[in-house]
């Protein structure tokens, strides 16, 4: 059990972080946040003009220092963008403040997720399913070495994947908590 603060969801473009985030932040009463969004929240503009105007590693630079910030905020789900892991820094503020759960989704489910986005700069030229797989290749390792769960959402619905997600995070993430709060609730003051 990993009594962490936040729940915070890696895994590629189009596995879904944002949707089941927001629902397992329902269902956990907690506050729900997107690191991307909150990036474009911060900047006013959007990934893809940062990236423009910036390049890949100044959009990195503030990928890393809002997800610093996340993690030592209030407790929160936290939906991280698909390279937040390149970081080695955001690895270990994970690793110390995140019970981490990487959403696995293959090239295929993602290919078929992001049909009809154009919104992801790293997948605005050339051919989807060679840039995913390359992503993949060089990530995948990274998701592994920070997630205390690996989740597979597709098929299902986001909801119904969160649901079977949070009856997982019941019984790994919050057992603990529930049961020193249930225990708090029942026992008298000394
Ligand atoms: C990126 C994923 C995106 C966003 C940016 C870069 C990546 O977030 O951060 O376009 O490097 O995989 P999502 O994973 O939410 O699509």
């Amino acid at each position: 059990m990993n009594p962490a603060r936040h729940l915070v969801l890696v895994g590629p473009m189009g596995a879904g972080k944002t949707s089941v985030g927001r629902c397992l932040a329902r269902h956990f009463e907690l506050a729900f946040v997107d690191s991307d969004q909150e990036i474009e929240r911060r900047t006013g503009a959007t990934v893809a003009t940062i990236f423009d105007c910036e390049g890949e590693a100044g959009f990195r630079t503030r990928e890393r220092d809002v997800l610093a910030d996340l993690l030592a905020g209030p407790d929160a789900v936290i939906s991280t963008g698909g390279g937040a892991v390149l970081d080695a820094g955001t690895r270990r503020n994970l690793a110390r403040g995140g019970f981490v759960v990487h959403l696995h989704a293959d090239v295929p489910a993602q290919l078929q997720r992001l049909a009809r986005d154009r919104s992801r700069p790293l997948l605005a030229r050339g051919d989807r399913a060679p840039i995913l797989a390359r992503l993949a290749t060089e990530r995948d390792p990274l998701y592994a070495e920070v997630a205390d769960l690996v989740f597979e959402p597709a098929p299902a619905p986001a909801q119904d994947a969160a649901q079977r997600l949070a009856t997982l995070l019941e019984s790994t993430w919050r057992r603990g908590t529930l049961a020193a709060a249930t225990r708090a609730t029942q026992e008298p003051a000394a």
